[in-house]
């Protein structure tokens, strides 16, 4: 049996946890495949898509900054990744190239892990109205939440946002001060922004006034716990990081490539355990 190719292309691309979680899990499930990392500078997805096409590759993620720009370069791009706007997994199917975005379910997985059932009838906040914003909030409407709220800096993208998203649900674009006013009517606030990242001090949002029982969610999961999750955590009923979504998300794509189930335990347990060392070593 010939050794299969994965890869991630992005840039970039040395902080990527893809080769890891997906070699080990390859390993684990007995699958005879190697998953491989692509530093790919703008301007080079056409040249990288026909060397993946001769190399014979199965499949790949997209990250940073590429996530929008691959779609023209693909043969059949998934109607949830167009609505999206952007695709993180692509498979090769008889040399036709396949895009899907995996970051949303996987969020909504990961989301549903945390909050049961009851997400229909929540509140719900979202900070930022980036590109991971945009995968959060495209799930969700789908999804149905009893109200969908986005405040943002730029308050013009939340508006783009808003306009996507209408024929699912009236999203209601906060400006930050209204949104930190009304912080205390929402079930679940989310934390898109790249703030807290990386051990930074800046709040997404000031914890003050929220909810009893709230839920809160942040898509950082370097560091493990931002400040924000840190702070919010004596107020809230549960916190999440990041992590949820990232295993999801690897998970999601393993089975579009593979059509087989993947072993989330496994990933979870691994990932986490290999994040806690790298925090006790820092
Ligand atoms: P990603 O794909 O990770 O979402 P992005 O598309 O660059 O990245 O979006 C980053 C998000 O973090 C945006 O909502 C951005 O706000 P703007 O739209 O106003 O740029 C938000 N963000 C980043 N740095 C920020 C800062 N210093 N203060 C407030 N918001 C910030």
């Amino acid at each position: 049996m010939t050794l299969e190719n994965y890869a991630v292309i992005g840039h970039p691309i040395s902080q990527s946890k893809s080769p890891l979680i997906h070699n080990r899990h390859f390993e684990t499930v007995g699958r005879k495949a190697i998953y491989t990392s692509y530093d790919v500078l703008p301007g080079h997805l056409g040249a990288v898509l026909e060397a993946f096409q001769t190399l014979g590759l199965r499949g790949f993620n997209v990250t940073v900054p590429h996530k929008v720009d691959i779609i023209p370069f693909l043969d059949v791009v998934d109607e949830e990744a167009l609505e999206i706007g952007a695709v993180n997994t692509v498979v090769n199917r008889e040399g036709k190239w396949h895009g899907y975005n995996t970051d949303g379910k996987g969020y909504l997985n990961g989301l549903k892990a945390m909050t049961g059932s009851c997400l229909e009838q929540m509140r719900v906040l979202v900070i930022g109205a980036g590109g991971a914003a945009r995968a959060v909030t495209t799930v969700l409407a789908k999804h149905g939440v009893k109200q969908l709220a986005i405040t943002n800096r730029t308050p013009a993208r939340a508006v783009d946002l808003k306009a996507n998203l209408g024929r699912y649900i009236n999203i209601d674009v906060l400006d930050q001060s209204s949104a930190r006013r009304a912080l205390s009517s929402f079930d679940l606030v989310i934390n898109t922004t790249s703030l807290g990242m990386n051990g930074e001090d800046a709040l997404p949002m000031e914890i003050e006034n929220l909810k009893t029982n709230v839920y809160l969610s942040d898509l950082i999961y370097n560091p493990l716990e931002t400040r924000w999750l840190q702070i919010g955590k004596s107020e809230a009923k549960a916190v999440q990081n990041g992590l949820a979504m990232f295993i999801e998300q690897a998970a999601l794509a393993y089975e579009i490539w593979t059509e087989k189930r993947a072993d989330r335990a496994f990933m979870a347990r691994m990932i986490r355990e290999e994040m806690e060392q790298n925090e006790t070593d820092e």
